[in-house]
């Protein structure tokens, strides 16, 4: 049987238009399942949009349109951008699918009749720019932290809960315990601990329903309240496989997230999936944020920068590299105009781009044959991207070309002749083809670009893969 592997992204809020925080997980979500078909296992990665929730009916109003129109508007910017970016998913989900409310509304009638949801008063703040129940510890100067523009909400409401503590237990020995049956993996190890440690101080039950927003999924047995725009959303997961008919996709191989939907990723969902008697996906890969002068991007803040922008100014290998080479992995990173152009010049206009152009040269004026052969994939390499560590893999890959360009320049290679000559060249040659077959999953074009060229038997030059920023 084949191998399967199941890659998701997070499906974004249709109240904001897509930008580089955005792509930058959508982006590792793509370079993952590029690298997975390449190891010639099935893939399915998924996206899609979040559609429902007072945020999104807020944002309607706003521009004036009805809830429905507003959501096919902007989902429709978040399924042209991805294909600009050489993103190739399987399947764009939408939360106001008729198929998906369906499902949502079956499986909260599941986790209903198994007796984990019950009705009670709701008493407490909501932060509706994260969707969110907060608690008063929560408020940084009566406000919601990542939200400051906004004003909290006071609620008081009768809603339905769903019994995420009587699942604490549960949850804190499938994290731990590698061979407990519902076994997940969080990455880093950080947000791992920061997830247990919560969990061990205890948790409160969730409500899943609200009385007062219109725009969401009707409860199935009592339709004057609308599902949480949560729960409906992590379902996407399930359903999208249900509506493809791809449910031996199931569980997720990984969920890539960033830790603004960590909780919901990493407890929430997990307890729903117990409570529903569904697998546990294998690993929920959280990063963190690209920040601009120290503040989180984002278009409540104003400072985003989208990736039609550096599409425009570095083209798609270009602003792919960009992106995962400053991927925000561990912690926030720091994102400018200036450093892009920095890194665009050093990394691949004079890093890679000269070094192939130098090696074709080189090999050019030898006019000598060189036989095709298929490169391997390189252990530490596949270690890093094994703990989805992209900056590290390309970093690697870098070494590949300093070292190659160190061994043009030590070896005088353009004063070489007879067989030393032809054994400089075949090792750089070699090298060439190392560093293109690494480079597939990040920067497809370029990658098959370079194979193309380097193929032998003869190498010519062709133009600079990456013309310098003036
Ligand atoms: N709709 C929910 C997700 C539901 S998933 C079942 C949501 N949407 S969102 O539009 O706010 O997207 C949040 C995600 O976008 C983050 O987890 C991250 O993947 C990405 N990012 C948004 N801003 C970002 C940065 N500034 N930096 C990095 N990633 C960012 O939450």
């Amino acid at each position: 049987m084949d191998k399967k592997f199941y890659v998701t992204t997070p499906i974004y809020y249709v109240n904001d238009q897509p930008h580089i925080g955005h792509t930058c997980t959508t982006l590792a979500a793509d370079i993952i399942a590029r690298y997975h078909r390449l190891l010639g296992e099935k893939v399915f990665f998924l996206t899609g949009t979040d559609e429902h929730g007072a945020k999104v009916a807020q944002a309607a109003k706003k521009a004036g349109l009805l809830p429905q129109d507003f959501c096919d508007q902007v989902s429709q910017s978040f399924q042209n951008i991805w294909p600009q970016l050489n993103i190739k998913y399987h399947y764009f989900v939408r939360t106001t699918n008729p198929d998906h409310k369906k499902i949502v509304q079956a499986m909260l009638q599941k986790i209903y009749r198994r007796g984990d949801i019950y009705q009670a008063q709701y008493q407490g703040y909501y932060c509706v720019g994260c969707e969110k129940f907060i608690t008063e510890t929560e408020l940084v100067n009566g406000r919601c932290p990542l939200h400051p523009k906004q004003k909290i909400q006071k609620q008081s409401e009768k809603n339905y809960f769903f019994k995420l503590s009587a699942y604490v237990p549960s949850l804190i020995k499938a994290i731990e315990d590698e061979s407990d049956p519902h076994h997940y993996e969080i990455i880093p190890e950080s947000k791992k601990r920061e997830v247990l440690s919560k969990l061990k101080v205890g948790v409160a039950d969730l409500s899943v329903s609200r009385a007062h927003v219109a725009w969401g999924i009707p409860v199935p047995w009592d339709e004057k309240q609308t599902i949480y725009v949560w729960f409906d959303a992590l379902l996407n997961y399930y359903s999208a496989l249900e509506i493809n008919h791809q449910k031996k996709f199931w569980p997720a191989n990984v969920h890539v997230v960033a830790k603004d939907i960590l909780w919901f990723h990493t407890v929430i969902w997990e307890a729903m999936l117990l409570s529903a008697g569904l697998s546990l996906p294998k690993t929920i890969f959280i990063h963190s944020f690209y920040t601009v002068a120290g503040q989180k991007m984002s278009k409540s803040l104003g400072n985003v920068i989208t990736p039609h922008q550096l599409l425009e100014k570095f083209g798609i290998d270009g602003t792919r590299y960009l992106i995962a080479a400053n991927f925000p992995y561990s912690s926030d990173r720091d994102v400018s105009w200036q450093k892009f152009d920095e890194k665009f010049n050093a990394d691949l206009a004079n890093g890679l781009g000269n070094l192939v152009a130098r090696i074709a040269k080189l090999c050019e004026n030898s006019q000598l044959k060189f036989e095709p052969a298929k490169p391997g994939w390189d252990r530490r390499y596949q270690k890093y991207l094994a703990k989805y560590q992209l900056e590290p893999a390309l970093k690697l890959v870098w070494q590949w070309i300093s070292r190659a360009d160190q061994q043009v320049n030590q070896n005088q290679v353009w004063q070489q002749k007879g067989a030393a000559l032809k054994k400089s060249l075949q090792s750089l040659v070699a090298d060439i083809r190392q560093i293109a077959y690494h480079l597939q999953p990040f920067v497809p074009e370029t990658a098959a670009k370079i194979a193309k060229q380097f193929a032998g038997p003869a190498i010519k030059t062709q133009p600079p893969l990456f013309p310098r920023l003036k």
